[in-house]
């Protein structure tokens, strides 16, 4: 989504904001632009990639210290060069960016119209520009009184950051709902939407909070609230260092994050799970252990991958804790009128922490007495600033935009949770209890395993790259996992794929199989092997191609499929940690062998703030 740099201070400011800009591009855009001032305000915007906009800049005069980028994810109006950002005031003085979407911007257009403005782009943004920009004049106030005044009418959610010709050296920016990190260098300013463009520079950071306004100078940081009162900068350190954020040697970012999961899954688990003790340390789940272990209800509220890991928890908490649960796309429960009473627990799971329809529906449960919950990859982000409690994941930057070592870690936070709260609430017993630390402890080393099959995978790969469909086919445990594994095929080959659990499959999708199908099936030994054998039966009387993902020595389904993907033997509450990762390298080799981008996929944002 929208990925915003701006600069000032003594540096050059239009190489810092385009490698800005290239550090963002994981988050999925289809246009860019820059704005420099150094006698006069000088914009340059091109659709396609940052290297485009770069190259059509060759040989032009980018001299300048202070200056705003843009990546765009079109929203209104459609991709090209008139709609990206940054957009210029009808006046000619002020240039602005913007991530986010007004929603009443019709109705302030509607009131420029009249006034006789005209626009040059379908956006809301450059509504948005002139109507600071018109306000300022009107009032023969300040930029930054205008902007106040202005964002008290808006509805929607922004970060904007606007650069003043007749103050050159002097940003103002502005935050609701979507993210802005102010860098703090020595005599100089880095602002992002997250802080990959910024730790090369300094660890020093603010996170901006919604209704606050930053005026920035080379030397100075104010930050104020819409009521004009001057609040106190909050600094934070970055935890983060450079190399996380590069590819280290592989072809992709997606490549290099499914191979880094031994160790996010195990830094992850590092410091948490004491074996000697027999126990699962953590803060946050601490703190609130009444809270947690009495709630009447769990509600997991998640969006894609995110919501997967919470439907494999809804499983694990209601085994392991005997508490119900629920497992909703954020985007339908923030709409409708959900039930919620004090005693439940709304977990909110997210890698980014800045998905706009998690956050807004953990605001809304949040009005109605729920507590919420973080499970979150992304320090400060806004769904952690916005949870009572949380627990980060510690997978690291995550920029390939689909979503991989996230999920794995995402899985471990939970299971541990739930270990957690059932040895609290007592609903486990104590050999089950440690053999699951023991389990829990194994699966760094197993995912190891795992991917040592990449090259047999690529060749799996390359034999159904032509497919035009897949199913993917799983059950308990694992009917997530085949959710998940039909969702990366989408994302990153393509490929129309349908996730089902096995069982369901005869109600329906079964009459999509013919010879020309793969299906896959993610069928490790578990309490419904026999089952699933049956299910891989039913495909192969059909004439369907199997390809299973089966435990180590499993020699029923090994006979019966095309092809197999082996994973070590585990228990079935881990095995998705070990599971999805075929599912991972199979969706990769094939987005690789159509020669597709798969670590920005077409369409798709990494970072979703917009509803
Ligand atoms: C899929 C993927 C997305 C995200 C979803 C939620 O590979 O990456 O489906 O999982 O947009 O994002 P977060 O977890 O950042 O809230």
């Amino acid at each position: 989504m929208c990925g915003i740099v701006a600069y000032v201070g003594p540096k050059e400011a239009y190489p810092v904001i385009l490698k800005g800009l290239k550090r963002l591009e994981y988050r999925g855009y289809d246009s860019s632009g820059v704005a420099l001032l150094d006698k006069e305000l000088k914009i340059y915007k091109k659709k396609g990639k940052v290297a485009e906009l770069e190259e059509s800049l060759v040989g032009k005069d980018l001299h300048a210290h202070i200056g705003i980028g843009h990546t765009r994810w079109a929203t209104h109006g459609e991709p090209n060069d008139r709609n990206a950002h940054p957009h210029l005031s009808a006046s000619g003085k002020l240039a602005m960016i913007h991530n986010g979407i007004i929603e009443n911007y019709a109705q302030l257009k509607q009131e420029l119209l009249k006034k006789g403005y005209e626009f040059k782009s379908d956006t809301d943004t450059e509504v948005l520009l002139n109507f600071i920009d018109d306000i300022r004049e009107n009032n023969q106030c300040s930029l930054e009184e205008a902007v106040r005044i202005a964002l008290k009418r808006v509805v929607g959610a922004y970060v904007i950051i606007i650069v003043d010709q007749e103050s050159p050296d002097t940003l103002i920016a502005a935050r609701k709902g979507s993210p802005l990190v102010i860098g703090i260098g020595k005599d100089e300013h880095f602002l992002a939407s997250d802080a990959s463009p910024i730790i090369e520079y300094t660890k020093e950071v603010v996170y901006v909070n919604d209704y606050e306004l930053a005026i920035i100078k080379p030397d100075e940081l104010v930050l104020k609230n819409l009521g004009n009162e001057k609040l106190t900068p909050f600094v934070q350190k970055l935890d983060i260092e450079l190399a996380a954020i590069e590819k280290g040697g592989y072809e992709h970012f997606m490549l290099k994050e499914i191979f880094e999961q031994p160790h996010t899954i195990y830094d992850c688990l590092r410091g948490r799970l004491d074996l000697s003790n027999g126990q699962v340390k953590m803060a946050g789940v601490q703190q609130n252990i009444e809270q947690l272990k009495n709630a009447n209800r769990i509600i997991m509220v998640a969006c894609g991958t995110s919501w997967h890991a919470g439907l494999v928890a809804e499983y694990i908490f209601e085994e392991l804790c005997r508490i119900p649960v629920e497992v909703e796309y954020a985007s339908e429960f923030r709409y409708r009128n959900p039930v919620i009473h004090p005693g439940d627990v709304i977990v909110a799971i997210s890698q980014s922490g800045e998905t706009a329809d998690t956050l807004v529906a953990i605001e809304k449960a949040k009005e109605q007495g729920a507590f919420i919950f973080g499970v979150l990859n992304v320090v400060g982000s806004s769904i952690a600033r916005a949870s009572h409690s949380g627990a980060y994941t510690h997978a690291g930057p995550e920029i390939g935009v689909a979503s991989t070592k996230a999920f794995t870690a995402q899985l471990a936070v939970l299971t541990m949770i739930a270990l957690k709260l059932a040895k609290e609430k007592g609903t486990i017993d104590a050999a089950r209890y440690n053999n699951l630390l023991h389990e829990l402890h194994a699966i760094p080393e197993k995912v190891e395993v795992v991917l040592q099959q990449k090259d047999k995978i690529q060749a799996i790969a390359a034999k159904y790259s032509n497919a035009n469909d897949f199913l993917y086919l799983g059950r308990g445990y694992n009917f997530p996992v085949a959710l998940e594994g039909a969702l990366k095929t989408k994302e990153i080959s393509y490929i129309h794929a349908e996730g089902y659990p096995a069982a369901e499959m005869k109600h329906g999708p079964i009459a999509l199989v013919d010879e020309t199908l793969p299906v896959v099936f993610v069928a490790t030994k578990d309490a419904y092997h026999e089952k699933i054998v049956s299910n891989i039966q039913e495909i192969k009387a059909r004439k369907g191609k199997v390809l299973a993902v089966i435990t180590e020595g499993d020699e029923i389904i090994s006979q019966l499929s095309d092809d197999i993907m082996v994973v070590p033997e585990a228990d079935e509450i881990v095995a998705p940690m070990l599971n999805v990762i075929p599912m991972q390298l199979l969706a990769y080799y094939i987005g690789v062998s159509k020669g597709l981008d798969v670590d920005k996929p077409r369409n798709l944002a990494k970072s979703v703030t917009v509803e």
